[in-house]
């Protein structure tokens, strides 16, 4: 390992654990993410789907940024005993909200961050653009890094992801290729991808999730192993809003 971004992720190694982790490590996708994009610091930035708050504590800490940690499965009242506990409280706001219909001004954001969540919502025609994008300032950037394939499953691939998924169609279609996002999302005026690519951090992002103890973690791991991992990828996609 000698990706210079890999050192500050060491400070956070006693959150590696299944009671924090909610699936492959949220902290080295993002670290990828700002080591290839940084934000600029002091920004007021939205963590779209931030589950226990991990990120949202990376990017008040290590970005120095203010955080609105969003998120729809985690109660905001959970986070905010956390984030008083890590003592970031004055810098992250905890807010229970669906990506939906979020409640906040528009034009309101430098940057809306989502790591491992945007695939659950936003693998929809229009959602980039009539649920997210209307949040920026302009100028501003959306980050994004979730799971995804190297390629549009078929045969096998696709036989072994819906097993994976345990046969809901609704789980299997939140897995896409890069190009697919690329293609969904489109071209306009309004904004344009500044960044896109198949993340570093994939082996180590899923073995901190495999040895975290998560009955989950065991489970992936099974399918990694039967080759799922062939045809795994993560994506990270930068957006600016023109
Ligand atoms: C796998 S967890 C990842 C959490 C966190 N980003 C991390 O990586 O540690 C996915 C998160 O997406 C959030 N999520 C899913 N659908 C959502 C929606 N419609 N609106 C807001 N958050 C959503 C869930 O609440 C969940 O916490």
């Amino acid at each position: 390992m000698n990706r210079e971004y890999n050192s500050r992720i060491e400070k956070y190694r006693e959150f590696f654990t299944k009671e924090y982790l909610m699936g492959p490590n949220s902290l080295r996708l993002l670290d990828e993410m700002l080591a290839k994009y940084p934000l600029k610091e002091g920004g007021r930035v939205m963590d779209l789907g931030c589950g226990t708050g991990l990120t949202s504590m990376f990017l008040a800490k290590e970005a120095k940024v203010k955080v609105f940690a969003t998120d729809l499965w985690i109660a905001a009242a959970q986070n905010a005993e956390r984030f008083k506990k890590w003592g970031i409280d004055d810098q992250v706001i905890p807010i229970h909200a669906d990506a939906n219909v979020l409640p906040y001004a528009e034009g309101y954001f430098d940057a809306i961050v989502s790591i491992d969540a945007y695939h659950y919502f936003g693998a929809k025609k229009g959602v980039f653009t009539e649920k997210i994008l209307p949040y920026l300032k302009k100028g501003g950037i959306f980050m994004a890094a979730m799971p995804g394939v190297k390629e549009e499953p078929d045969g096998e691939a696709a036989d072994l992801l819906l097993e994976w998924m345990e046969g809901s169609k609704d789980d299997y279609d939140t897995f896409h290729c890069r190009k697919w996002w690329l293609d969904l999302i489109g071209k306009s005026d309004e904004f344009e991808v500044v960044l896109d690519l198949d993340l570093d951090c994939y082996e180590e992002a899923w073995n901190d999730w495999f040895v975290s103890g998560h009955e989950y973690g065991v489970k992936d791991k099974a399918y990694m192993d039967r080759g799922m991992e062939r045809y795994l990828s993560f994506i990270g996609l930068v957006i600016q809003r023109k």
